[in-house]
């Protein structure tokens, strides 16, 4: 039986995620704001603290063999920055100690089609050299700029490129942990409801992240990738950032044939 925590477990790809590794016998401990093992609000260094003490007392001694980071916000506003990007990657780095205890250690985060549009640069640096307060005040510019779609993009991004750095550094390759990511298109979950059922913001995203396989792909189809990057099997694999998107990000960015 393996031990996997999965963030943002109450609600979306996350539940699914979890119900998923609870079926086929792992033992999940989920982090969220309500509704599961550990309730931690990702958004503040304290919160974030409080949910890896919480995983390391439900842990023990034994090990953490994985880690899915659901967790995230798409309302557009600086909230961003502190739970997809800081929420995710000093619960990354708080758990690592646990993960490296595990026979086959596995980090699957869930990165976005978005980190692939518009971004500001300076802000994805801000979040990279970890300073928060500053990559707050960006979002906040942001959004007084009218460029709120801007943070989503930029915290992605900036996920994008620290998971490239850690993944293989002594810390997570040196310790046997691979560190890759899904990034999906657009998944039928509750924070898409609302976009997909105006018929004026669903046009908007049909024209920016455009699906031809299969168009808007249901939660299961992004938790089975991330479960074969939690696999045991995946023994080589680091750095990564897979696109489970229906084709959006193959259509879009441009690759220079
Ligand atoms: P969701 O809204 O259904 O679930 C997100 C979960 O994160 C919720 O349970 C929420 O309570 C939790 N969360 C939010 N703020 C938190 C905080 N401060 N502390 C702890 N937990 C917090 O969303 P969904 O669709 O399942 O999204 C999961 C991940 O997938 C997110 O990172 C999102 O950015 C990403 N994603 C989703 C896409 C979609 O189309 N649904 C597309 C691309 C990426």
């Amino acid at each position: 039986q393996r031990t996997v925590v999965v963030t943002g477990a109450a609600s979306g790809i996350g539940a699914t995620t979890a119900s998923l590794l609870r079926s086929r016998g792992d033992r999940v401990i989920g982090v969220d704001l309500r509704d599961v093992d550990v309730c931690a609000d990702l958004s503040t260094a304290a919160g974030r603290s409080a949910a890896v003490a919480g995983v390391a007392e439900l842990v023990g001694p034994d090990a953490l063999d994985g880690l899915v980071t659901c967790a995230g916000l798409s309302r557009a506003g600086a909230p961003q920055v502190s739970v997809n990007y800081f929420g995710t990657v000093d619960l990354v780095l708080g758990l690592q100690p646990l993960l490296a205890r595990s026979a086959a250690p596995r980090v699957a985060l869930v990165s976005s089609i978005s980190s692939t549009q518009p971004h500001d640069p300076a802000l994805v640096e801000a979040c990279l050299a970890g300073t928060e307060a500053t990559a707050l005040e960006l979002a906040e510019a942001a959004v007084a700029d009218g460029r709120p779609h801007e943070i989503y993009a930029s915290t992605k991004a900036a996920l994008n490129r620290w998971l490239r750095r850690a993944a293989v550094s002594p810390e997570f390759a040196g310790a046997g942990i691979a560190v890759n990511a899904v990034a999906p298109g657009v998944v039928l979950t509750p924070m898409t409801e609302e976009l997909v059922s105006n018929p004026q913001w669903k046009s908007v995203m049909d024209a920016a992240v455009p699906m031809p396989l299969n168009g808007y792909a249901p939660p299961e189809a992004i938790a089975h990738a991330l479960l074969w990057l939690l696999a045991p099997e995946n023994t080589h694999m680091a750095g990564q950032v897979v696109f489970v998107d229906g084709g959006a990000e193959a259509l879009t960015v441009a690759v220079g044939v």
